[in-house]
């Protein structure tokens, strides 16, 4: 087991969609799983600033609350001191990976990955698509792949 405990960042583009949703999705699995004694922070940001202040897009929210998730954020973007604040930043899609690999600063402590790395499911894809020119249902399969990812993270991270 992960003898200190650890801090848990998840990107997407905008701060608005998907990484406010995997970090409230994220949080309360973690919580309900009797696992929050091993996690120091978790916190969400995007790689561009466009939405910077805002609340999760309304879609994000109503997805989170149907399936019994409270969610509450303030949209920001990813900044240099966010690499050594997290051990981990889990991105949404490839993009958001690339992007951060390029900010990334050398020997910087946060391993940067694709959050659907942990998938247990393996009919799911790893990509968390972005749902924001789209319907109600992309959020749901978003929120639905957040679930399996973050149990595989507890899986393969927290109980490892
Ligand atoms: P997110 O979704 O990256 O999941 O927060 C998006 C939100 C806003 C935009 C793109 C993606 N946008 O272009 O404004």
């Amino acid at each position: 087991m992960s003898k200190e405990p650890i801090s848990v960042g998840f990107c997407c583009l905008g701060n608005i969609c998907r990484s406010p949703m995997a970090e409230a999705v994220f949080r309360h699995v973690v919580k309900t799983e009797g696992h929050i004694d091993k996690i120091k922070e978790i916190d969400s940001f995007g790689t561009g600033g466009w939405h910077e202040g805002e609340s999760p897009d309304r879609r994000s929210s109503a997805t989170c609350r149907k399936n019994g998730v409270s969610i509450s954020h303030k949209a920001r973007k990813v900044t240099k001191d966010d690499f050594e604040r997290f051990d981990y930043i889990l991105a949404m899609d490839e993009m958001n990976v690339n992007n951060l690999m390029q900010m990334r600063p050398k020997n910087s402590k946060a391993k940067v990955m694709l959050f659907g790395e942990f998938r247990r499911d393996q009919k799911l894809p790893k990509v968390v698509e972005d749902p924001y020119y789209g319907g109600s249902d992309g959020f749901q399969f978003n929120f639905e792949q957040i679930v399996d990812f973050s149990r595989g993270f507890i899986e393969k991270v927290l109980l490892a």
